[in-house]
């Protein structure tokens, strides 16, 4: 039977947002999910109840989460899958996304999570300047690749 999911992001520059609307696609499309997008800088704490998944997105800045985001984290998903990604300049730079993901994926979830991820990713993401993309190593193709092996863990 389809998932009912949640893909609940922070991004200030929306590199996390991309990423979540293309998560979100290949959900529906692929999977028949039933997927609702939630900007926790619009809502801070979504009703969790009625969904099956909560995927969970953040940028990275200065090293640290998004506060709404990690702030989320720390939500009981008990009897729920739940899968987490981000955005980091780092993570998109091959020689510094082990280390990235040590410290922005494998750190924080220890310390932050209760339940388990069922996945976990670090995707690049960019830079702007006066509203322009000037530095940019988002992996689009890395996120749907991801998202397909996703829906595939959440259906079965
Ligand atoms: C002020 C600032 C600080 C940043 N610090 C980091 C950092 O510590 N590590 C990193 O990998 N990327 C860093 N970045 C790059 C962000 O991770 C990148 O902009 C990403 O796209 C953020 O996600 P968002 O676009 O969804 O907000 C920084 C970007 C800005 C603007």
């Amino acid at each position: 039977m389809p998932g009912k999911t949640l893909i609940a992001y922070a991004s200030k520059g929306g590199a996390t947002s991309k990423s979540a609307s293309i998560i979100a696609e290949v959900l529906k499309t692929d999977y028949g999910h039933d997927v609702d997008v939630v900007d926790l800088h619009e809502n801070k704490r979504p009703d969790i109840s009625g969904y099956d998944n909560v995927v969970i997105g953040s940028g990275i800045r200065i090293g640290m989460w998004y506060g709404r985001a990690k702030r989320f984290l720390g939500t009981d998903f008990t009897g729920k899958k739940v899968a987490v990604f981000l955005s980091s300049m780092r993570a998109g730079d091959p020689k510094q996304y082990e280390e990235a993901r040590a410290k922005y994926i494998d750190r924080v979830l220890s310390k932050k999570m209760k339940t388990a991820p069922v996945a976990a990713e670090a995707f690049g993401g960019w830079y702007k300047k006066k509203g322009e993309i000037t530095d940019n190593n988002h992996e689009p193709d890395k996120v749907r690749a991801w998202a397909v092996e996703l829906g595939r863990t959440l259906s079965s």
